[in-house]
């Protein structure tokens, strides 16, 4: 698999804000890893038609379980890859601490997910007070054990490490903190998967920037960034691309 270089635009951008998509792609025709943003769901059809034949993959930032029904303001996977998407972000710590989504429910999310033909980001992180607590691994590994659907394979699900205190702060953990609990992902999903745990896609992702980019992506079982502050702008945003794609 190629690493893959995601970025979350949370809730910001507009329809003017697309021609920074238009200004990435540009400078970024070819690159060597996958290039990703999420935006707000009414801007992903617009963002995937400006993407078409370029190297930008549009993805969501969260679906509903259910594949339709009564549930006012949800949108279903299936609506999602209709617009155009390809991933969707699963179980970020806003949502899991905005919207008190439990890894119960983010597993039933990833599964829809799957069933439409997308791609699941799902995404694992541990508040400062667990870090404190010396908790972080334990955390980690019961979010992940319950997130994942089953049948993850390396093509179908990604898996995004945000320390909770790490997203939107300018704090990011010390290389040897980020190292020692991808390298922890990666045996437990051994554990959980078999011999699709070597390929699947491991990212990184808190206060990622064009400066220190590159020494994250030099650590071994980092493939990639979720990014979110710094996908807004196609220059920082294509910088962490190209540290991507030359590590
Ligand atoms: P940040 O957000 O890069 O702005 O810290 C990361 C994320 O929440 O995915």
């Amino acid at each position: 698999m190629k690493k893959l270089a995601a970025g979350n635009w949370k809730m910001n951008g507009s329809m003017a804000a697309l021609a920074e998509v238009d200004a990435l792609i540009a400078a970024h025709p070819a690159p060597a890893c996958e290039m990703l943003l999420c935006p707000p769901t009414p801007l992903i059809a617009a963002m995937a038609a400006r993407a078409e034949g370029s190297a930008l993959q549009v993805g969501g930032q969260d679906c509903h379980q259910n594949s339709s029904g009564a549930h006012t303001g949800d949108v279903s996977a299936a609506m999602l890859a209709e617009a155009g998407a390809s991933h969707v972000i699963l179980g970020h710590s806003e949502r899991r601490a905005d919207h008190g989504e439990s890894s119960d429910l983010v597993r039933q999310k990833a599964e829809a997910a799957l069933a439409a033909g997308l791609i699941a980001v799902v995404c694992l992180g541990e508040t400062e007070a667990e870090r404190d607590a010396g908790a972080t691994l334990a955390v980690i590994g019961a979010q992940l054990d319950a997130s994942i659907p089953a049948g993850s394979t390396a093509a179908t699900v990604v898996i995004a490490y945000e320390p909770v205190w790490a997203i939107g702060t300018g704090r990011t953990p010390t290389l040897a903190q980020i190292a020692e609990v991808h390298g922890f992902l990666r045996a437990r999903l051994a554990g959980l998967i078999g011999a699709e745990a070597a390929g699947l896609r491991l990212l990184y992702g808190g206060s990622v920037k064009p400066s220190n980019a590159a020494e994250i992506f030099a650590l071994p079982e980092v493939d990639g960034a979720l990014v979110g502050g710094a996908s807004l702008k196609a220059a920082d945003f294509g910088a962490i691309v190209a540290a991507l794609s030359a590590a």
